[in-house]
């Protein structure tokens, strides 16, 4: 059995939060290199704005603390890098002082899955910076789940029993699977709330295995302060009784709005970019998503492809920037900010105590219509207009 990890974490932004300094990215190659042969069979090293991502492949299966270890070795490294170049938030995403076990709770993100190698094995890492591993729900729904995006739901025999959604509670920390297109409706009430219910694996019935994989750790639940955006990352397997490479990207011809630009605390559009665009600039943002493609090979990847290197994007780029126009327009009010309930950023306990002897009573109804008499000329009611 063969074991395919993304592992990433920020630590540390070249300028601010926007990407990673090709410092950190040497660091972590060197380990990667010095592990490939020995702890990995394979293993590089990409960026997605400023989070550094380990991509892995190796027979010690998730959750295995050798892997976990090594991967949070490196952040230490590529931390000790962007401290000696004095870059921002350095180190921002290892929230405890020591390694034990395994990266649960402890800051970076991963997704992991366990696979049997097919003769040939298409994988695709998906990886996105100014947002929520709920990003990922809209996305899974339309390849395992929407025949108008994956024509094989309805035409391969392999794809035709569906697929098993894994979902998470993020708030009370369970889960449970949902057998689609069975129980479609019920996964849609769920993962239509992403900050809540996040799509953490995905099965093939027919298969027996997994197909999709995503981080689903939350940093401001974890440090029970703002620490960050998760910024997410995916592998979905294709073909052969899989959404094929095409059905698993078209999803991202539509920049949906997602949670986490500017402070973890703004809704704006999900950017599909080459690698050397996956940098937010304006309003720390849009959010950007890559996806690294790879024909995993005996434990090697081959690869990458940089998937959304392509003009077939170009039109959902565009489409993203004018959504971010008209988010940005709407300034400090929602739906571009987020309902108080999910801000990272908050003034709200300060102003809320401050102004908390100030708030009255609704006036009585008819205190309300004295009011409006002695406004209103000789002291009639205004009509309505
Ligand atoms: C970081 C992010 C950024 C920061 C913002 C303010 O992932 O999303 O938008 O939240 O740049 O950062 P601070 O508070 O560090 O000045
Ligand atoms: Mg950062
Ligand atoms: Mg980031």
């Amino acid at each position: 059995m063969l074991t395919l990890s993304v592992i990433k974490a920020d630590t540390g932004g070249w300028v601010g939060h926007s990407a990673v300094h090709p410092a950190m990215v040497a660091r972590a190659e060197q380990a990667v290199d010095a592990a490939r042969g020995d702890l990995l069979l394979d293993g590089q090293v990409a960026t997605c704005g400023d989070d550094l991502s380990l991509i892995m492949t190796h027979e010690h299966g998730r959750d295995a603390d050798a892997v976990h270890r090594f991967a949070w070795d490196v952040f230490l490294q590529t931390t000790e890098v962007a401290r000696g170049l004095g870059l921002y938030g350095a180190g921002q995403d290892l929230l405890s002082d020591a390694f034990s076990g395994n990266l649960r709770g402890m800051g970076p993100g991963y997704a992991e899955l366990d696979l049997t190698e097919r003769p040939s094995e298409p994988v695709l890492c998906f990886l996105a910076d100014k947002t929520e591993p709920g990003a990922w729900n809209l996305p899974l729904y339309k390849m395992f789940a929407d025949p108008f995006n994956t024509a094989g739901l309805i035409i391969d025999p392999h794809m035709h029993d569906g697929f098993l959604f894994e979902v998470y509670d993020l708030f009370e920390e369970k889960r449970l699977v949902l057998d689609c297109p069975t129980e479609l409706y019920d996964l849609l009430m769920l993962i239509g709330a992403p900050a809540r219910f996040v799509v953490h694996q995905v099965v093939s019935k027919t298969l027996q295995e997994a197909a999709a994989a995503t981080s689903t750790q939350r940093l401001s639940l974890i440090a029970g302060r703002y620490v960050g955006k998760d910024d997410p990352v995916m592998i979905v397997r294709c073909q052969s009784g899989l959404p094929a490479v095409g059905e698993a990207l078209e999803p991202f011809s539509f920049p949906h709005a997602v949670a986490g630009c500017m402070r973890g605390s703004h809704h704006a559009p999900l950017m599909p970019v080459a690698a050397a665009d996956a940098h937010p600039s304006r309003f720390d943002g849009p959010p950007r998503v890559i996806c690294l493609g790879y024909q995993v090979h005996e434990g090697r990847l081959v690869g990458p492809r940089d998937m959304f290197a392509d003009p077939a994007f170009d039109r959902a780029r565009a489409q993203a920037n004018e959504v971010m126009d008209y988010f940005r327009r709407h300034g400090p009010f929602e739906p571009h900010r987020l309902p108080l309930s999910d801000l990272e950023y908050t003034t709200m306990p300060s102003v809320a105590k401050r102004l908390a002897d100030r708030w009255e009573p609704f006036a009585p109804a008819e205190s309300a219509m004295s009011l409006a008499d002695s406004a209103s000329p000789a002291g009639q009611r205004p009509g309505r207009h």
